[in-house]
């Protein structure tokens, strides 16, 4: 593969002034067409990073004079923001834009739009057109500034609108931003993927690796710290390469160190890292800024080192180990939790042994699971699978039996302790409750007034349940 050297490239402020023109044009249109403001029905499927996106989005369509709606019988405007890393993903759009004929044809002003990493796939987009020509707006990720200017061409000229350009990808500085949740903030610090592991879209569909400049970074998490954001979540495919395409080249452990030194009373987390950059100044970083939370995410994929050589993720079983062999040595109360593809084309029952004992040897505190998905264009794609697609379940039942069985007592040693935890909700499962988590990102559930959502708590654990720790709110 060639060496992919590229430099951050910045959206122009002259382009960004014209996209805060068309927001104003947008408006006055809207304001003009409609006597109470129209309602956008916005959905986001997908990574953190995703959603980040859509809280753009969303900041741009209220500049516009949309309000939102859950409901998309009553929108004026229906917009999914797309996820391709799955088949299973993008199935549920299509599902979705499958339902949406009866209500264009009920109400044909409304506009259907569609963005986000599915459409950047030129044959999703194609097929899109062909088989749901009732999608008015089509447009890929590199095009996210644009969407004032593309909405106006739909809503002006009652036509449709495609664009999605091949881009290796820029920087969208200072959009407006909506944000979901008052207390716990996403903050992208790096777009795009350079890594091109054989199984997965990303890298084709959110162009090349590229960081935001450091004071950019800064100011954010300085301006969400004082008003009061008590969760700062770093983002990007893969945070350990950060700065690497700035004028002025930096590092990830720098940036936590700067970011750890912004007063305030805020926690701080990243994903994703890729083990192959995971380093010793990475763990130290995080071992020395009290603000960083003592949990990491690491996905490991596959503890089979030929099914990692095939992925081109550039580490082995026993690197991953070593890395959090030192980072357990660092912090003894690190949690760790990992990503794992179940039936890669070239995983053997061999292999897939490899994984259980890892598993068994890392000692994961979660593990988010995943059946490996063909993604067209990939290189893994051409693959042939030398299993059956039985035995690629059997494998998954497994391995999830496996991390329930490791899983079952891993809270048992909180019971007794009083530990800070950011109050997040009420209780998916028991609506009296409210539920948070600790630092090292467990959840605990407990009673208490939800005016303490958004606010840190200590709570003093009482039982362990198997996927939480349940405790007493502590005056
Ligand atoms: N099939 C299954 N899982 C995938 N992931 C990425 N691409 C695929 C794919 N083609 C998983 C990886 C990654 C997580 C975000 O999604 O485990 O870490
Ligand atoms: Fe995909 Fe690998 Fe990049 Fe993660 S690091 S987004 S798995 S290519």
């Amino acid at each position: 593969m060639t060496e992919l050297a590229f430099s951050s490239v910045f959206v122009p402020d002259g382009e960004l002034k014209r996209q805060a023109a068309y927001r104003e044009r947008v408006r006055l249109l809207l304001a003009k067409r409609y006597l109470e403001p129209p309602l956008c029905h916005l959905h986001t499927f997908g990574c953190q990073g995703n959603v980040n996106d859509g809280e753009k989005l969303r900041g741009m369509l209220a500049e516009m004079g949309y309000g939102f709606t859950d409901r998309k019988e009553e929108a004026g405007l229906i917009l999914y923001n797309t996820c391709a890393v799955r088949e299973h993903a993008e199935d549920r759009v299509f599902g979705l834009i499958g339902e949406l004929k009866r209500l264009k044809r009920a109400r044909p002003d409304l506009v259907i739009g569609l963005c986000g990493c599915m459409i950047q796939q030129k044959a999703v987009a194609e097929k899109i057109q062909k088989s749901y020509p009732y999608v008015d707006l089509l447009f890929g990720t590199h095009e996210l500034h644009r969407l004032p200017e593309l909405l106006y061409e739909v809503l002006s000229g009652q036509k449709k609108v495609l664009s999605i350009p091949d881009s290796d990808g820029m920087i969208a500085e200072n959009l407006p931003v909506r944000r979901e949740n008052s207390f716990a903030a996403g903050v992208s610090i790096m777009y795009g993927c350079n890594n091109f592991c054989s199984y997965c879209i990303v890298p084709y569909v959110r162009g090349r690796e590229r960081s935001r400049r450091k004071e950019d970074i800064l100011r954010e998490v300085s301006e969400l710290a004082d008003t009061g954001y008590h969760e700062i979540m770093l983002l990007g495919q893969n945070v350990n390469s950060y700065g690497k395409t700035l004028s002025e080249p930096t590092d990830f452990p720098t940036l936590l160190r700067e970011i750890n030194e912004i007063p305030g009373d805020f926690w701080v987390r990243f994903m994703t890292s890729h083990p192959k950059d995971a380093t010793e100044a990475l763990i130290d970083a995080m071992a020395d800024c009290g603000k960083v939370c003592k949990s990491l995410h690491l996905p490991v994929q596959s503890g089979s080192d030929k099914v990692l050589r095939d992925m081109n993720r550039g580490y082995t079983k026993e690197d991953y180990l070593k890395i959090i062999r030192y980072a357990k040595k660092r912090m003894p109360e690190m949690t760790l939790s990992t990503d794992i593809i179940v039936g890669f084309p070239t995983e053997t029952e061999a292999d897939f042994a490899d994984t259980l004992s890892l598993v068994r040897e890392a000692g994961f505190d979660n593990a988010y699971t995943f059946l490996y998905s063909r993604r067209a264009g990939t290189r893994a794609a051409e693959w042939e699978d030398v299993f059956s697609p039985e035995e690629k379940q059997d494998r998954f039942s497994r391995l999830l039996n496996l991390l329930r069985e490791i899983g079952e007592n891993r809270y048992t040693p909180l019971v007794g302790q009083t530990k800070r935890v950011l109050v997040e909700g009420k209780d998916n499962r028991k609506d009296k409750l409210l539920s948070g988590r600790t630092a090292e990102n467990v959840i605990v559930e407990f009673a208490g007034d939800p005016a303490l959502i958004g606010s840190f708590v200590q709570v003093r654990v009482d039982a362990a349940l198997s996927w939480a720790a349940r405790g007493t709110l502590v005056e």
